[in-house]
């Protein structure tokens, strides 16, 4: 059986953040270190760090070094909650999309606004941080349980992106379910999408698998349709990085084709996310901001000296699309399942 190893994209260490660089793997593993929040704001905008639930858990441990920076230099109690803030709006303004971040910098100003003394405030938030953390894993191996519960003994799951551990705090969502299920002995085999432009399901996706030695087949995006057609694919699970309150889902670019091709082929669609994903304030999927990124992840094949469309060429290049919630199947998440999720059912999820 497939030996699940025990990936963590962040390392604590006390003093500073120890970061594994994504944009280099899989051809290297290298350790980037944050000292103080500006390198940790920097790395969840150049990609260093990404997926939903992991730049929600490093933004809250920027906001835990910032504070040190902060205790050095201010001048009272107030310049002190003031340049928090400060720090803490700077790190909500590295990517608009991923809910997860918003949701981990609210448990942290909520710490900030609750203390009464700076050095309190400073311990408070380091423990605030590694809270999250913990509980981001406790909480994947629980969507675990539950979705792998939905998968019969065999499955063909397509997956796109990278919702592994190394999109989290550790162990996964979509992947997470797909862990589970092998760690109970199911027969499962992953097609893997590559995830044009950024190639988060070659390079991350594929490199998380093959660690664990769980069988897969990386596929371009554009092969996901024929695959379905020929019946190879009996399950398709991706993650969210934000749910609005009817359901609607944003996720990677190329998430809602696929529900697209699922409803055709009428293959089970599930989303696996934690409820820290879930943005009630927002009715439906249009309300979710979509991350416009840089052309040069279309106009190069992921680095910069293997450019592939003519100078000149104008680029679209949201990062995120919405998937409507009536082509959900069901929701995952570490406290059940919702299936076709709708308003009326998310509310009453939420109030249990
Ligand atoms: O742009 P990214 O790599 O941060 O996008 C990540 C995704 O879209 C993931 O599918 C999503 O965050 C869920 S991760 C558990």
């Amino acid at each position: 059986m497939a030996k699940i190893r025990d990936i963590r994209p962040l390392k604590w260490t006390g003093e500073s953040l120890l970061l594994l660089d994504q944009r280099e793997l899989p051809l290297k593993e290298e350790w980037i270190e944050c000292k103080d929040y500006e390198c940790v704001a920097q790395a969840i905008e150049q990609m260093v760090v990404r997926g939903a639930p992991a730049i929600g858990v490093v933004a809250a441990y920027g906001v835990t070094l910032g504070a040190r920076e902060v205790l050095k230099e201010a001048k009272s109690f107030v310049d002190f909650k003031a340049k928090l803030e400060f720090i803490i709006n700077r790190l909500a303004a590295t990517r608009p999309t991923a809910v997860n971040l918003f949701w981990a910098l609210k448990r942290m100003k909520r710490i900030v606004q609750a203390g009464f003394k700076e050095e309190d405030i400073v311990a408070a938030l380091e423990t605030e941080a590694i809270n999250i953390e913990r509980q981001d894993i406790e909480t994947n191996k629980k969507i675990g349980y539950y979705g792998a519960e939905l998968l019969s003994s065999r499955e063909v799951i397509l997956t796109h992106c990278n919702t592994g551990a190394l999109a989290t705090a550790g162990y996964g969502t979509a992947l997470g379910v797909i862990r589970a299920a092998v760690e109970s002995g199911k027969d499962i085999v992953v097609y893997v999408d590559e995830t044009r432009p950024y190639l988060q399901g070659a390079r991350l996706t594929a490199w998380e698998l093959q660690q664990e030695g769980i069988p897969y087949y990386l596929i371009t995006d554009n092969m996901a349709g024929y695959f379905m057609s020929l019946g190879e694919i009996t399950c398709i699970i991706v993650g969210a990085d934000r749910i609005a309150l009817n359901g609607d889902t944003a996720n990677k670019i190329g998430t809602y084709s696929l529900s697209v091709l699922a409803k055709e082929h009428g293959i089970p669609f599930y989303v696996a996310a934690p409820t820290s994903t879930f943005d009630l304030s927002l009715r439906s999927g249009k309300e979710i901001p979509i991350e416009e990124r840089n052309p040069d992840e279309i106009l190069c094949c992921h680095c910069k000296d293997c450019r592939i469309a003519p100078y000149g060429a104008k680029v679209k290049n949201p990062a995120f699309d919405i998937t409507p919630h009536e082509n959900i199947t069901g929701i995952i998440t570490e406290k059940g399942v919702i299936n076709s999720p709708d308003e009326e059912k998310i509310l009453e999820f939420f109030q249990e």
